[in-house]
């Protein structure tokens, strides 16, 4: 079969290659970024096999080829490259200029390259989400405009249930006279697993006031954002707060959502056991914390933040969960309890313990809270 590789440009000046059988084009590579772009050397006597991190997917009515951490995609314009391609996987020995064409768009890797595996490299997805979720690896022009749906998701989630707990609300003007100072706080700042008296509900009620409440909506001619003490993409705020009360005085156990307009708690009476989820928690501890009080787990509501940032959307959410991690370490510790970021959890089993629409909002992060034993 008398393949060509056409060596052109697109309307950037960057470098764009096809395949050609004839004169048809069977398949054409080309950049995704401005940068990282290098075209990859071919040794027509080396022995090449398909990348770890290259993948092919449907895009409309295209197959595409990608790499997780390259610069350049695959188009597949006619069956016969994909026929081309699955007898490349199937170990059918393929004409050397279509293997020419893979190893120049940086799709193959040598036989020599792939041992031994990297200890330090990314995973698979997590190359992906890097490049896919940094300016130009979609191949966007950095700055697009959001789509705008009829309906945007509300800032404030619906209730989940009728069973509410008010919360001991802070007086927070006579907090800013009489709180720890900024740097006392921000030097103090520890993990810690030393628990003493199960945590209080008013001590709960403080905490999440002075972390997570809603201290202003925004109206916006588009959507309603909400100002709150930690910092949030877009002002969208999709993170919502769960509590595993476990060991907590004045307060059942139960899975409770936090409410944050109402400064409230809503008891979920969760019909299956929690305990799993606390036996996690415990575990990335690695044993330090034997009899919890309270975990927070911090779900994200996709919907919210995916109409507005559709290809950023998780590594905003991850973004958000850290400036939250911060926000509650702080407050932790300027009121003497025990925090504890954790870096893992179940989110199917929390889905399915609250009986949340997995589609719709699962959980992010997780972190455990206590009354710190008192030193003085
Ligand atoms: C994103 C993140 C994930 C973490 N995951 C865990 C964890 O799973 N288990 C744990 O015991 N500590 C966890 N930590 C706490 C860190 O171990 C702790 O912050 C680190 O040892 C530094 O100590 P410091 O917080 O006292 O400054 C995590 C902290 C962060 C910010």
């Amino acid at each position: 079969m008398p393949l060509t590789l056409l060596d052109t440009t697109d309307d950037h000046a960057l470098p764009v290659r096809v395949l050609l059988l004839d004169e048809t084009p069977l398949a054409r590579w080309t950049p995704v970024h401005a940068y990282g772009y290098n075209r990859v050397r071919f040794h027509p006597d080396a022995e090449y096999v398909l990348s770890r991190f290259a993948y092919l997917r449907r895009e409309h009515d295209l197959y595409v080829l990608e790499v997780a951490k390259g610069a350049v995609r695959i188009d597949f314009l006619d069956r016969q490259a994909l026929v081309l391609f699955a007898q490349l996987i199937a170990g059918v020995d393929v004409d050397v200029t279509f293997m020419e064409f893979l190893v120049t768009a940086g799709m193959m890797d040598t036989v020599e390259a792939l041992a031994p595996a990297s200890a330090d490299d990314l995973a698979f997805h997590d190359a992906l989400f890097q490049w896919k979720t940094r300016m130009g690896g979609n191949g966007l022009l950095p700055v697009r405009q959001p789509f705008l749906p009829a309906h945007v998701p509300p800032a404030i989630k619906p209730p989940m249930s009728t069973t509410l707990i008010p919360l001991f609300t802070p007086d927070i003007d006579a907090l800013q006279q009489s709180d720890l100072p900024f740097t006392r706080v921000l030097e103090a700042r520890r993990t810690r697993y030393d628990y003493g008296e199960p945590l209080t509900l008013a001590q709960l009620g403080e905490f999440l006031y002075r972390s997570a409440r809603i201290q202003q909506e925004l109206q916006g001619a588009v959507y309603t954002g909400t100002l709150r003490p930690s910092p949030g993409a877009g002002a969208l705020h999709a993170l919502e707060l769960y509590i595993v009360a476990v060991n907590c005085a004045g307060l059942s156990p139960d899975v409770y959502h936090y409410d944050p307009a109402g400064h409230v708690l809503e008891s979920l009476h969760v019909a299956v056991s929690f305990e799993p989820l606390v036996e996690n928690a415990l575990r990335m501890t690695g044993g330090r914390v034997e009899t919890p009080q309270a975990l927070i787990i911090i779900a994200a509501r996709f919907d919210r933040i995916c109409w507005k940032y559709p290809e950023m959307a998780l590594s905003l959410i991850l973004k958000d969960v850290g400036a939250l991690y911060q926000t509650m370490y702080l407050v932790a510790t300027a009121m003497g309890l025990a925090p504890c970021a954790l870096g893992g959890g179940d989110s199917r089993l929390f889905s399915r313990i609250v009986e949340l629409e997995a589609a719709q909002e699962q959980s992010v992060g997780e972190f455990l809270l206590g009354n710190a034993i008192r030193t003085s």
